[in-house]
This record gives C-alpha cells, sequence and structure tokens, in this order.
C-alpha cells in the first residue's frame, strides 16, 4: 500500500532521510535504511574536500535549529567508498546529494558516482555555502536551468533539483529546472538565513554569524511551496521541511508532494520515526479507503 513510484524509480513507502542528517558515513545509512525508510539521501558532496565552517554550527531556536555547517565534504573520492558500502533491499533507494559551484563540477561529480546511486540530488540552494555554490545558483533561474542541463547531459539515473524558498518566486526556478530536464523538484531546503544572538555575551552563537533555519516551524512554508509549484510542473515533488508526524506527510501529500524527507526531527524523535510514519500513514489510509499514495498526491487542489 505504502509502495511508490518516484521519477520512475521505486520506493517501498514515500519516506527518505533528508540530505545533511545522519548522511555521512554508510553505516548511518544503513541503520536508517534497517530502520525502515523507503529512501536516502546522503549528506551534500563535492569535487574537492571542504572543511566548512568552524563550530558552532548548529543551534536551537524556537521551533526548530539554525545551521551553518558550510557543506563541509570530504570529496567525491572519500564519499565513493561509503557509497560503495551502503546495503538495502530492492526498494530501498539510494540518493546522493552533490553540489559544485560550476557546471563542469556537477557534470564530473554525475559521471563519477552514477553507477552507485539509484537517483542524484544537486544541491544548489544551500544558504550557507561557500564560493558560488548552493543558494547563489538557485536564487538565479538562468544559473539554475544551466546546472540542472549539465548534470542531465550525462547522467544514467534520475536528477532531481533541490530548490531554496529563499527567492522571490520559486515557480520561475521550478520551471527553469524543469526546463532544463530535470526529473524532479525537492522542496525546499533550509529557510532565512537567520540568526542567534547569545544575550550573556552579546554575541552571535555561530560561527558563520547566519545560517538555514530547519524544523516544525517552517513547515507550513514548505507545504505552501509545494502546492504553489505542483500547480505548474509536470514532474514529481519530494517534499521537506518540518516533518515529524504522519499528519505533517499528508499534508505535503495533499499539497502535491510524491515523496517527502524528514531531517530535524529525527533529532528529537529518533530514528523509529520511520517504522511509526509508515504505521500510522497505513492506518489512515485503510481507514479512509486510499488505496495507494498516487490517488492522494495533490488531493488538496481539486475544485
Ligand atoms: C544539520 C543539517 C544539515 C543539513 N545539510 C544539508 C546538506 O548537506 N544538503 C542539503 O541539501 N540540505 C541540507 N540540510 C537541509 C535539509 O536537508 C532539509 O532540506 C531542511 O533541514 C528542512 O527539513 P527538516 O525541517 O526536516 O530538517 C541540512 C539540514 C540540517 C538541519
Amino acid at each position: 500500500m505504502l509502495k511508490t513510484k518516484i521519477c520512475g524509480v521505486e520506493f517501498k513507502n514515500p519516506l527518505m532521510l533528508a540530505a545533511g542528517v545522519l548522511g555521512s558515513s554508510a553505516s548511518s545509512l544503513n541503520r536508517v535504511l534497517r530502520e525502515g525508510a523507503g529512501g536516502v539521501v546522503t549528506k551534500s558532496f563535492s569535487k574537492e574536500p571542504n572543511k566548512g565552517y568552524k563550530n558552532p554550527t548548529t543551534v536551537g531556536v524556537e521551533g526548530g535549529i539554525i545551521n551553518a555547517i558550510g557543506l563541509s565534504s570530504p570529496g567525491v573520492d572519500v564519499f565513493l567508498d561509503e557509497l560503495i558500502k551502503v546495503e538495502k533491499e530492492k526498494d530501498q533507494v539510494l540518493i546522493a546529494s552533490i553540489y559544485g559551484s560550476d557546471c563542469e563540477e556537477f557534470e564530473f561529480l554525475v559521471d563519477k558516482i552514477q553507477n552507485e546511486v539509484d537517483m542524484i540530488e544537486l544541491n544548489i540552494s544551500c544558504p550557507h555555502a561557500m564560493g558560488g555554490c548552493g543558494s547563489a545558483i538557485g536564487q538565479d533561474a538562468s544559473l539554475t536551468y544551466n546546472i540542472v542541463e549539465s548534470a542531465k547531459s550525462n547522467s544514467k539515473v534520475p536528477v532531481v533539483a533541490k530548490l531554496t524558498p529563499n527567492v522571490t518566486d520559486i515557480v520561475e526556478i521550478a520551471l527553469s529546472a524543469q526546463n532544463a530536464g530535470a526529473d524532479g523538484l525537492t522542496l525546499i531546503n533550509s529557510l532565512g538565513p537567520g540568526m542567534k544572538i547569545n544575550i550573556d555575551i552579546a554575541y552571535p552563537v555561530l560561527s558563520n554569524k547566519f545560517g538555514g533555519m530547519s524544523g516544525r516551524a517552517i513547515k507550513p512554508i514548505a507545504v505552501q511551496n509545494v502546492y504553489k509549484v505542483f500547480e505548474v510542473v509536470d514532474i514529481p515533488i519530494i517534499g521537506v521541511g518540518g516533518i515529524s508526524d504522519f499528519e505533517d506527510v499528508l499534508e505535503f501529500i495533499f499539497a502535491g508532494a510524491s515523496g517527502v524527507q524528514i531531517g530535524t526531527s529525527i533529532m528529537n524523535e529518533g530514528i523509529g520515526v520511520f517504522n511509526q510514519i509508515n504505521d500510522d500513514l497505513k492506518d489512515f489510509m485503510e481507514n479512509r479507503n486510499f488505496g495507494s499514495i498516487d490517488e492522494m498526491v495533490g488531493l488538496a487542489h481539486r475544485v
């Protein structure tokens, strides 16, 4: 009943681990897969190693957390060794999240990893990336087009573009990604930037001062982005932002998401959240006579 297809790839259920949380090593990805996730997204990685920002890189705030990790990455050669060790069932999906600053880097990364993964997610949306990466790309419709087109140019696996909500009009960026050949979209990366001041020392908490907001507080914004983009695109949407229970998942699905990702709430709820949500989702669908996830996607748009 929970089985579903996204971008032509079979998922045993619509729940995925979001990029950046527990996704740095094969052992943590394997743990999440054993705990019932339909798919896992790796932490974003780049061609060359990147140290990211100094600590502190995360801080708890009202309704979530702010992080400015700065896309720390060991580089693709090290990450490839982890991808090879991921153990999953046939209908569990491994998604690599990659980032870079130009078309050549994205093309290089796609080429290097595509035999080891089922899908690729382009992180063109991180609000605290360094050096022309992340939202520097995803806030510009033509850069988005060029990066997606390059990544797609020699990819054998589906490519989804992860977009930032920190734009004037996400619809324009979503259409640009779709026109460049994206197989799907992930909405949304963290919101902001935001900041937290330590009042004892009258100073910003994060070493980078500003970071992206995630967790419960951003859910209504994420749902609205999914709803708005669903009305104009005809490629699947993966929803993410503030999900912690099955009711949150349903909101995203009814708004138009074919699958969802879960990040911050794992820090509070633990990885048992995947099995819990799957059980609750199944109960809901049985009680309401829904036979498949597909039947529910975008239901909130009916006239
Ligand atoms: C600590 C942390 C690290 C993150 N790292 C990444 C990353 O490497 N790549 C990425 O695309 N998104 C990253 N994100 C964003 C999440 O994947 C997700 O889009 C966002 O947190 C909203 O979902 P959530 O509220 O369920 O966490 C990160 C989020 C957090 C909290």
